[in-house]
């Protein structure tokens, strides 16, 4: 396979044989004043999970696993058109967070020996070449937990990449809960984790719902593997059309034009 008009080389079979992916696809998406659940929203005509999805299988993953909840049975009817076998679902019946929302693959998850990438379905630019350079530096480098990361001149609504003075990641913020300092922060987590799969387990168990919106937050499993003295990395590998997401009808139609721009259609 060929890796979207990118100069990274493809994959191995090697480097991608023990991935499996978590995408997140439960959620209401109520910013999106839409009757769709969120991931089948369309971008370029095409429910957005779609290019998630394709993202991955152009770097390589073949194992898949997508939560869905909100309108569960659309979800999984649209992603089944795919007649992908390495495709599974897990399913979150309420949505208390995207921490939550992995929890709900732990019995997948249990005996997998390897990596676990989680990525949102909202993200449909997501970079099958920035998806390979984390794999590839997670092999060189062996961490609990890697992320991807940007700069981005306007992080607003943002989970922010919290460093110290050395610069070594301590942990990630989500903006309603960021003090006014860290919400200078532009360094921003765009959901695109990948874990050692057994640390992934061992922190999702550990989560609480103590914070501004009273969920389950898959970002604090980053603090915690931090703070139990386990490596994490953040990379600011992301290039710049990965710091769009779509939240909202104004976000949908700039990803839509962007995607336009560079192709997709
Ligand atoms: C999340 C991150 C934030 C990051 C941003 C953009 C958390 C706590 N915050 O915030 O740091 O900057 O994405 O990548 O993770 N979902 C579920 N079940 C749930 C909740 C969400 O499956 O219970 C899914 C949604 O369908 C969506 C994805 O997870 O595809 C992200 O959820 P969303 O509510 O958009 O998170 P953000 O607020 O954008
Ligand atoms: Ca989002």
């Amino acid at each position: 396979m060929t890796t979207n008009s990118e100069s990274s080389a493809p994959p191995t079979a090697n480097s991608t044989a023990n991935v499996c992916l978590v995408v997140l696809a439960a959620g209401k998406g109520t910013r999106m004043n839409s009757e769709l659940p969120k991931v089948l929203c369309p971008v370029v005509d095409r429910p957005m999970i779609h290019f998630v999805l394709d993202a991955a299988d152009k770097a390589g993953i073949q194992k898949k696993i997508a939560v869905v909840g909100y309108e569960a049975d659309l979800v999984r009817k649209e992603l089944q058109t795919r007649g992908d076998d390495s495709l599974t679902f897990a399913e979150q019946t309420e949505q208390l967070g995207t921490g939550h929302a992995v929890q709900r693959c732990r019995d997948q998850l249990a005996g997998h020996e390897g990596l676990t990438l989680v990525i949102a379905g909202d993200s449909p630019l997501i970079q099958p070449s920035s998806l390979i350079k984390l794999i590839e530096h997670f092999q060189a480098t062996r961490p609990a937990l890697l992320l991807g990361t940007l700069t981005k001149d306007d992080p607003t609504g943002l989970g922010r990449i919290v460093r110290n003075e050395s610069g070594q990641f301590t942990g990630i913020v989500e903006h309603k809960d960021a003090t006014d300092e860290q919400r200078e922060i532009r360094e921003v987590n765009m959901s695109t984790y990948l874990f050692n799969n057994e640390d992934l387990l061992e922190s999702l168990s550990k989560l609480s719902n103590d914070n501004a919106q009273g969920e389950y937050y898959l970002t604090d499993c980053a603090r915690l593997l931090h703070e139990a003295g386990r490596p994490v990395e953040a990379l600011p590998v992301l290039q710049d059309c990965e710091s769009l997401s779509i939240n909202n009808p104004e976000e949908l139609q700039v990803v839509d034009q962007t995607m336009r721009a560079m192709g997709y259609a």
